[in-house]
């Protein structure tokens, strides 16, 4: 950008950036541009839910390839809607994990060729960690003060880590079996209702009652970590004994199985153990703010029973960057840009890469 001398060779050093984001790592293929780390200049995603709903989940083979149909298209959407040029740009920011290992390496290789073509340098993001900057690109707000405790749910992670400065963390916990999306997907199967599981389930779960079925809390005492698998167990168990003969997510349950009620006792246990930790957390670590982030932070059960219970501030991102874009991915390209950093073009992806300090 015009006014960005930082990485340009010259002696005064500007906070401001504008920063190319590209995430391929599931399935929306994602382009934004990003300045300041703040400000959305544009941002475009192309999702792939359509195509995976009629599967019932993300298969691997097709999300890398629907990515390699759209990512150009995505990419050049997103600087003409930003009305920059590439050259006009002082990084390309691109997600190397963790994900599909498949997808990742769709969005890699066109930073990659993009970085190439025009010189401009690369930097490779930790899906996670974007997840958590979602909440810069809330405009209007403050600045966050830290040290903050982030909660990260989505379809492949629950994370809790204490974030003590910009790009310093500790992982406090993680989810030792599904993930809390995961967990929403798999038991939206079982209940017959559409992928992603998340919303459906949230929907679901509107008319049910949440004390209808005790749902078991895994609350793993002495630890920051967390297990869904028994919750998902003990839902299948109510589908059994109502229609002995079903096969989770091949036949569609039947008239009679009270779906409602078991969506909202089914969220209602997932919620209490997410904010119950998450609080006692905070509570440990003197956290100043908590902030809620990832796909299943959209949820509104989830966003209520944190601003019932809280006594310090929670910030949870606005729905549209809940679930996975490139913004946040340029967002935190902002700070790794400004922090020095900058990837040679031999970067490889991480699929297993952990959010770490
Ligand atoms: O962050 P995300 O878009 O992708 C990953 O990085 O995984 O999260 C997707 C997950 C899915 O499991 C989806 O079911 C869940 O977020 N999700 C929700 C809601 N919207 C999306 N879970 C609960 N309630 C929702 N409203
Ligand atoms: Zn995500």
């Amino acid at each position: 950008m015009p006014n960005s001398p930082i990485g340009k060779g010259e002696t005064t050093v500007s906070q401001e950036t504008r920063i190319l984001g590209i995430e391929t790592s599931c399935d929306e293929t994602a382009a934004a541009v990003v300045e300041n780390g703040r400000y959305i200049i544009s941002n475009v995603v192309a999702s792939q839910a359509a195509m995976h709903a009629q599967y019932g989940g993300v298969f691997p083979e097709m999300a890398s390839r629907a990515h390699i149909e759209t990512i150009h298209q995505v990419v050049a959407t997103a600087l003409s809607q930003a009305h920059v040029a590439l050259e006009a740009v002082d990084a390309i920011a691109v997600t190397r994990g963790p994900g599909l290992a498949g997808s990742l390496v769709v969005g890699m290789n066109m930073a990659k060729g993009l970085a190439l073509g025009s010189g401009i340098p690369i930097l490779g993001i930790n899906h996670l960690e974007a997840h958590l900057y979602s909440i810069w690109l809330v405009e209007d707000e403050a600045e966050p003060n830290f040290p903050l405790l982030g909660l990260i749910v989505s379809g492949g992670h629950t994370e809790l880590v204490l974030m003590k400065d910009h790009l310093v963390y500790e992982r406090l916990g993680g989810t030792l079996d599904d993930a809390a999306g995961e967990a929403f997907d798999k038991v939206a199967r079982l209940l017959g209702l559409a992928y992603p599981g998340g919303p459906a389930i949230e929907q679901a779960a509107e008319s049910g009652d949440p004390t209808a079925f005790n749902f078991p809390r895994a609350w793993l005492e002495g630890t920051w970590n967390f297990s869904f698998s028994g919750l998902k167990t003990a839902v299948l168990r109510e589908v059994r004994e109502r229609q002995p003969e079903i096969e989770a997510g091949v036949e569609a349950p039947r008239p009679g199985l009270p779906i409602s009620d078991l969506a909202a006792s089914f969220q209602a246990a997932v919620v209490d153990v997410l904010v119950g930790k998450t609080l006692a957390a905070a509570e440990d670590y003197q956290a100043r703010e908590i902030l809620v982030a990832g796909g299943v932070s959209a949820n509104h059960a989830l966003r209520q029973a944190f601003q019932l219970r809280a006594k310090l501030p929670v910030r949870v991102p606005p729905l549209a960057l809940c679930t996975d874009n490139a913004a946040m991915i340029a967002a935190v390209g902002h700070w790794r840009f400004l922090s020095g950093q900058r990837d040679a073009l031999d970067i490889d992806v991480l699929p297993n890469w952990m959010l770490k300090g």
